[in-house]
């Protein structure tokens, strides 16, 4: 069985990865041999051009996806060695999602909304249990007061917060985010991200897709995407090793 690094504070491996789609006879390669390390406590950002393969990346590290080529190692376990049950499953424990449209039911409460995610578990958490976690969770996105209220009876931000809380109820390893501003004006939207930085301060794991240059900057590690590949990476502290053998990997691919 691959294994990778013994690194400890690595959560997440992509090596040699690829995503090619066919369709019509035409093939698409929207990833293109991305090598990316993602420490603990990293807050990194993904952005470029539309159509360089952002969500592509962030549905492949969210197990939604599997790549054409290359390996996808989640704390040391090999995600290509793995069944489909066995991925919803690390999913599940692994990764929280937060999407640009917030993807929160209408006909459910707050509360219920966020509690949603654990009732999939494989091994099932008692009600006190998940009670206990959802409003530990809208109390971290300031929204507990709001958990007998539907989603419609909410601003747009709030929407996103209570979406985040829907996230950070699983505990995940990594809270992946894809354009968590898009929908949102720019208060809302400042609001949001002033949250994501306090949640990376207290040890959350970010990756976060952005089109906005100012909000990438509020990420410690960035990766700039063009046709599929990293072409730009730049970190807050330059000596953290991902970084380091990411660059290593990024002057590799543009030997080629
Ligand atoms: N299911 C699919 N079938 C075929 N091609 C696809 C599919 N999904 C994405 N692509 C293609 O892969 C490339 C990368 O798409 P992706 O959605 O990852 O881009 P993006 O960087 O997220 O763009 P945007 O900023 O517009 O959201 C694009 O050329 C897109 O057309
Ligand atoms: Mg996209």
């Amino acid at each position: 069985m691959k294994t990778t690094t013994t690194n400890n504070n690595i959560i997440i491996s992509l090596k040699n990865l690829s995503k090619n789609y066919t369709n019509s006879d035409i093939e698409i390669q929207a990833l293109n041999n991305i090598n990316l390390e993602i420490c603990k406590g990293d807050y990194l950002s993904i952005s470029g051009p539309s159509g360089c393969g952002k969500s592509t990346l962030l549905s492949i590290l969210g197990l939604l996806d599997s790549p054409s080529q290359g390996d996808y190692f989640i704390e040391n376990v090999d995600t290509n060695a793995l069944s489909m049950d066995q991925q919803a499953e690390l999913r599940n424990l692994h990764i929280g999602f937060v999407f640009q449209s917030f993807n929160l039911i209408d006909e459910l409460s707050v509360f219920d909304n966020v509690a949603l995610p654990l009732t999939y578990r494989e091994e099932a958490l008692d009600k006190e249990e998940i009670e206990k976690r959802v409003i530990e969770a809208l109390t971290q996105v300031e929204m507990e007061h709001r958990q007998g209220h539907k989603p419609n009876q909410l601003s747009g931000g709030q929407q996103q917060r209570v979406a985040i809380a829907r996230a950070l109820a699983g505990a995940p390893t990594i809270l992946l985010v894809d354009e968590p501003t898009g929908n949102l004006d720019s208060k809302n939207g400042d609001a949001v991200m002033d949250l994501l930085n306090n949640l990376n301060k207290q040890g959350t794991t970010i990756c976060m897709v952005t089109h906005d240059v100012r909000y990438a900057g509020h990420a410690s590690k960035q990766i700039h995407l063009l046709d599929g590949r990293i072409v730009k990476l730049s970190a807050a502290n330059e000596s953290m090793t991902s970084i380091n053998s990411a660059s290593e990997n990024l002057a590799q691919q543009q030997a080629v």
